[in-house]
C-alpha cells in the first residue's frame, strides 16, 4: 500500500507573530532564505508523497504564489545569468502537484482535514501540520508511512513534551509495544497538566486510515468550540487500532518565537556558507 497524498492545512491566523503575520502567512516566515512551508513540503516529498492538498484560508495567496510558476522572475535571472538561482526557483514550482481547497472560516483542524474529503477520495493519507520543521535524514512522515505500511493502521507521531505544555498538545496515553511505537488508548486535546494521562504529545505529523474522514465528521466542536481532529482519533481508535510513533528527528515548532529563533540559528550553523561567521559571532558574544 501506497500513500502518495498528504493534506497540509494552513488556515491558521498565527497571532503569535504578529504584527508580522498581519499582512503574511506564518507559514511563510523564512527560515534563513526558505519559509517554513517549504521545509514542510520537501519532508512530504521525501517521503514519497507526490499529491499535496493544501488548505488555506484568508490571505494564503502568497503560498500559492510561492509554489507557482514566477516568469518574470525566471526571465529576469535567465537576463542576468543567475542560472544557479534560477534553478532553485523553478524546482520549487515543479517539487509536486499542489491543489489548494479553501476553508471558508476556520472551524478547526478536524474541519480543514474534512474539507480535503472528495480529493482524498477513500485512500489512506498523510497529514503535515505547517508550523514544525523535523530534521532527520528519514523524514518523520517517511518513519510514519513504514509503520503504517507494516501494520496497515493510522499512525500519529509524538514526543514526550514538558509537563506544563500539556495544555498545547494532543496528549496520548498508550500502550508501549516497543521503544518507539505504542497502541494508543485514549488521547485528549490540550488537557492541563494535572489531567494529562502522559506528557507524550501529538507534534502534527499523521498518516490515516480514510476512516478518520467518517469519524472526524461525527465529532461535534470540542476545545476551543473547534471541530478537533483529536477527538476524531478518539473515535477511530474505537474502530482500529491506532499507532502512536516516537519518530526520530529534531522538531522546531516555529510557531514559537523562540524555537523559531533556533532553527534560523541552527540552520545557519549547518549551511556551509554562513557557519564561520555565524560561529565567530556567537563566540564573539562571549555568553
Ligand atoms: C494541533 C492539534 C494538537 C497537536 C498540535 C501539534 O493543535 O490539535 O492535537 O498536538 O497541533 O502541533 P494546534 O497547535 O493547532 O493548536
Amino acid at each position: 500500500m501506497e500513500i502518495k497524498k498528504a493534506v497540509i492545512p494552513v488556515a491558521g491566523m498565527g497571532t503569535r507573530f504578529l504584527p508580522a503575520t498581519k499582512s503574511m502567512p506564518k507559514e511563510m516566515l523564512p527560515v534563513i532564505d526558505r519559509p517554513v512551508i517549504h521545509h514542510v513540503v520537501e519532508e512530504a516529498i521525501n517521503s514519497g508523497i507526490d499529491d499535496i492538498i493544501f488548505i488555506t484560508g484568508r490571505s494564503k495567496r502568497s503560498i500559492e504564489d510561492y509554489f507557482d510558476d514566477s516568469p518574470e522572475l525566471e526571465n529576469h535571472l535567465k537576463m542576468k545569468n543567475k542560472e544557479k538561482m534560477l534553478k532553485i526557483v523553478q524546482d520549487i514550482s515543479s517539487m509536486v502537484d499542489i491543489h489548494y481547497i479553501r476553508q471558508k472560516e476556520p472551524r478547526g483542524l478536524g474541519d480543514a482535514i474534512l474539507t480535503a474529503r472528495k480529493h482524498i477520495n477513500d485512500e489512506p493519507f498523510a497529514v503535515l501540520l505547517g508550523d514544525d520543521i523535523i530534521v532527520n535524514e528519514k523524514p518523520c512522515t517517511k518513519q510514519l508511512i513504514d509503520n503504517f505500511i507494516k501494520y496497515g493502521r493510522s499512525t500519529i507521531a509524538v514526543e514526550e513534551v514538558p509537563r506544563d505544555k500539556t495544555g498545547s498538545y494532543g496528549i496520548i496515553q498508550g500502550k508501549p509495544l516497543d521503544d518507539s511505537l505504542y497502541i494508543m488508548d485514549d488521547i485528549i486535546e490540550k488537557p492541563a497538566p494535572e489531567d494529562a494521562p502522559s506528557n507524550i504529545g501529538a507534534i502534527g505529523r499523521y498518516v490515516f486510515t480514510p476512516e478518520i474522514l467518517d469519524c472526524i465528521k461525527k465529532t461535534t466542536a470540542g476545545v476551543g468550540n473547534e471541530i478537533q481532529l483529536t477527538d476524531g482519533i478518539r473515535l477511530l481508535k474505537e474502530k482500529q487500532k491506532v499507532y502512536a510513533y516516537k519518530f526520530t528527528g529534531k522538531r522546531y515548532d516555529t510557531g514559537d518565537k523562540i524555537e523559531y529563533v533556533k532553527a534560523i540559528i541552527d540552520f545557519a550553523l549547518n549551511n556551509e556558507d554562513m557557519q564561520e561567521q555565524i560561529k565567530e559571532h556567537i563566540t564573539g558574544l562571549g555568553m
